[in-house]
């Protein structure tokens, strides 16, 4: 079982480059699944019905979130109605959308699991035990987590967490591609940051001159998402299914 995890989509320069790339790369590396996390997928951040089906249609199977998830009032209906876009299982109960989902592909079933950190996030509840309690009551072969967090050491607390329990951990968040990636103990694959799906020349996915305002005068300032070149960023792992465990991490930039 081969699957692509892919790191966060920026704007409609993201999503255009993911859907350029995506169909042949999925190809090339004849990929079973992909995971993308689009919580900056929207035009003006969050995510929007409109890009998620965006990123549905152009080869996506589950999509996961993060602290920007509800950023768009119009994604609370949607994110109801569609199992397979996630957000942090750990927001408070009660809240829209479900924080992980089980994606069934006939001979074999993925749960994807999505978290927030703690450490300069706002707070949420446990991400351990929530992991914990999901992997015990919803059954399937392979377990892979999102968390989403701004930490790398927290990051590699719930990688190490998850060893065994999990088949991968990746990082999601910070937008910036971590060379961390590794199996730990032989078991669970792990990376703190897939990296991102945007602009190159970009901090993080903006135009770095709205950025550099924003720092230099403490104005109150409209990021935008610059056009030009872009890349796509995340990580392929290939799972055994006989045990569960990763085999195999491979880190990759499309330019
Ligand atoms: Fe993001
Ligand atoms: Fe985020």
């Amino acid at each position: 079982m081969r699957v692509m995890i892919i790191g966060d989509v920026v704007g409609q320069p993201g999503c255009d480059f993911l859907r350029k790339r995506l169909p042949a790369f999925k190809r090339e590396k004849k990929v079973d699944a992909v995971i993308c996390n689009g919580e900056n997928s929207a035009i003006g951040n969050g995510i929007l019905p409109q890009s998620a089906n965006f990123l549905f249609d152009s080869g996506v199977d589950v999509i996961t979130g993060g602290n920007h998830s509800f950023k768009r009032r119009e994604i609370q209906d949607y994110i109801e109605e569609h199992p397979d876009l996630i957000r942090p299982a750990n927001y408070p109960p009660g809240v829209y959308g479900n924080g992980w989902y089980r994606l069934d592909l006939g001979n074999a079933s993925i749960l994807v699991i999505n978290v927030l950190g703690q450490a300069f996030m706002d707070p949420m509840d446990d991400p351990f035990r929530t992991c914990d309690r999901i992997i015990s009551e919803v059954k399937a072969d392979f377990v892979i987590v999102d968390f989403h967090a701004e930490a790398t050491g927290e990051k590699m607390a719930l990688g190490y967490y998850l060893c065994g329990k999990a088949s991968a951990g990746v990082g999601t968040h910070t937008h910036v591609q971590t060379a961390d990636e590794q199996i730990i103990d032989g078991k669970t694959g792990y990376i703190s940051d897939l990296g991102m799906t945007g602009p190159i020349r970009s901090i993080l996915g903006t135009l770095p001159e709205d950025i550099v305002r924003k720092m230099t005068t403490h104005l109150p300032t409209r990021f935008n998402v610059p056009d030009g070149p872009c890349k796509m960023e995340g990580v392929i792992l290939d799972l055994d299914k006989k045990t569960g465990n990763c085999t195999k991490i491979e880190r990759f930039q499309l330019r």
